[in-house]
């Protein structure tokens, strides 16, 4: 298994660009089921996930065209869905596969996805996109694994979603799509990437209004048709990096993000001593002195992103003070912290909550990633501990970060992807 060799105590200065948001791309995917017409993606992200989400959507007998000639972008043509089946397999390595299940029951009448199960972070059960498609007419089955969903034609309906989730969110938008009649979805995720999902549907032409609120409301039509559309720039993958860039006492230029996606995680960063100014189309970060230790609680968008929660982590390590940390979206993300322990880190944990004091001097050492964020967060850590750092398993990494070796690389890191 691959691993990262990280030599730590490198100010990082320069320009990186970021890439396109895996989890705007992931259901931009899963959308160009909903019609027979090719799809064109762009700004898409070369990263693991992306690429799993090609071959589900090829087992299905869609034609997936990655040309290396233009790396950032995807053409899909699901004429015929011969295979209306996301496998165990497959789903296994990405849960974000169930995102399949919303439009194959709304374009074929039937879907059989494996159940995702759980992962490191928490239980994640799908139990609020099933019900979703309940109320939208789909008759549902859970057995052997696998969730089957079927309808000759699925309604549009009132939906309220107890617990705000995003994927399961986009599931009921790309359903209510080809639905009969109009669908309400209440207490809507608002992250930008539901956001730039229905600016894909509404250019495949569905009648998507209120996207990014709480409340969207879904006018179903007989037929989408095929569409060009760019996926919006990755928002965490922005925050991982201004992160990076003020850990190291260093001073980073970021092109191609938008900072307006990131504001809650800005405002944060700010009040613990960092200097972010918007330049151009991007973002400048630097140091403006020592850091200060600042809590934070995660939230659904517009929030402070759990997603960023691990980075953050990294960073208060760092900070004058103690900081607490409480994660309210998920039940068991705070897997990072033993191994930042490890490092020397000062964090205790007590269910929800991290309490980190800083600053740390941290270490070196041979350290576990056990998922996407906190593989970032170690990442981050190893970029300021003193000596040599061995991250293993950074295939969590690589489903969501593009040759984030090389990005960092270029801006004076000392990192090197070693097997
Ligand atoms: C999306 O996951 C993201 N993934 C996650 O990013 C992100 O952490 C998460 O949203 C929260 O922002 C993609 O978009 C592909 P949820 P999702 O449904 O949709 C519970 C990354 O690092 N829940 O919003 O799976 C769930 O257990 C990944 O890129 C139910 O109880 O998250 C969680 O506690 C990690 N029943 C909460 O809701 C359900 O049916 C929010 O989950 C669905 C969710």
């Amino acid at each position: 298994m691959e691993k990262f060799k990280i030599e730590g105590g490198k100010r990082l200065e320069g320009t990186v660009r970021v890439s396109g948001a895996k989890n705007a791309a992931l259901p931009a995917m899963a959308a160009a089921l909903l019609t027979s017409e090719p799809v064109h993606l762009r700004n898409i992200p070369r990263v693991r996930d992306i690429v799993t989400m090609g071959k589900l959507l090829a087992h299905m007998e869609a034609s997936v065209e990655m040309s290396p000639a233009t790396p950032d972008e995807v053409t899909i043509r699901a004429e015929k869905l011969s295979d209306a089946e996301a496998p165990y397999e497959l789903v296994k390595t990405m849960r974000a596969s169930v995102l399949t299940l919303g439009p194959l029951v709304a374009r074929t009448g039937y879907a059989r996805v494996s159940l995702p199960g759980g992962c490191a972070i928490g239980a994640r059960p799908i139990d609020l996109h099933i019900h979703a498609l309940e109320k939208l007419g789909a008759e549902i089955s859970t057995e052997h694994g696998y969730v089957e969903a079927r309808s000759k034609r699925l309604r549009g309906a009132q939906l309220c979603f107890e617990k705000i989730t995003v994927t399961g969110t986009e599931n009921a938008m790309m359903a209510a799509a080809l639905a009969e009649g109009e669908t309400l979805i209440e207490n809507a995720a608002r992250e930008p990437e539901i956001s730039d999902l229905a600016e894909m549907l509404n250019a495949m032409g569905a009648r998507v209004e209120g996207a990014g609120t709480s409340t969207v409301r879904i006018r179903g039509v007989e037929k989408l048709h095929g569409a060009t559309h760019t996926v919006i720039p990755d928002r965490i993958e922005a925050g991982t990096l201004l992160v990076a860039g003020a850990i190291t006492g260093g001073e980073l230029l970021l092109t191609h993000c938008e900072p307006k996606h990131l504001t809650a995680v800005i405002d944060k960063l700010a009040q613990a001593g960092i200097v972010i100014r918007a330049e151009g189309n991007g973002l400048r970060v630097h140091n403006g002195g020592p850091l200060t230790a600042v809590d934070v609680t995660t939230e659904e968008y517009p929030g402070f992103a759990t997603d960023m929660q691990a980075q953050y982590m990294a960073l208060m390590t760092q900070a004058e003070g103690t900081s607490a940390i409480t994660e309210t979206i998920f039940e068991n993300r705070f897997l990072h912290a033993q191994e930042m322990v490890r490092m020397g880190a000062q964090i205790t944990v007590e269910g929800r909550r991290a309490v980190v004091r800083g600053p740390a001097r941290l270490s070196g050492a041979h350290v576990q990633a056990s998922d996407l964020r906190a593989s970032a967060s170690l990442v981050l850590a190893a970029l300021v501990a003193q000596g040599e750092t061995i991250i293993e398993r950074v295939y969590h990494l690589d489903r969501g970060y593009e040759r984030l070796e090389e990005k960092l690389g270029a801006v004076g890191a000392k990192i090197e992807r070693v097997r």
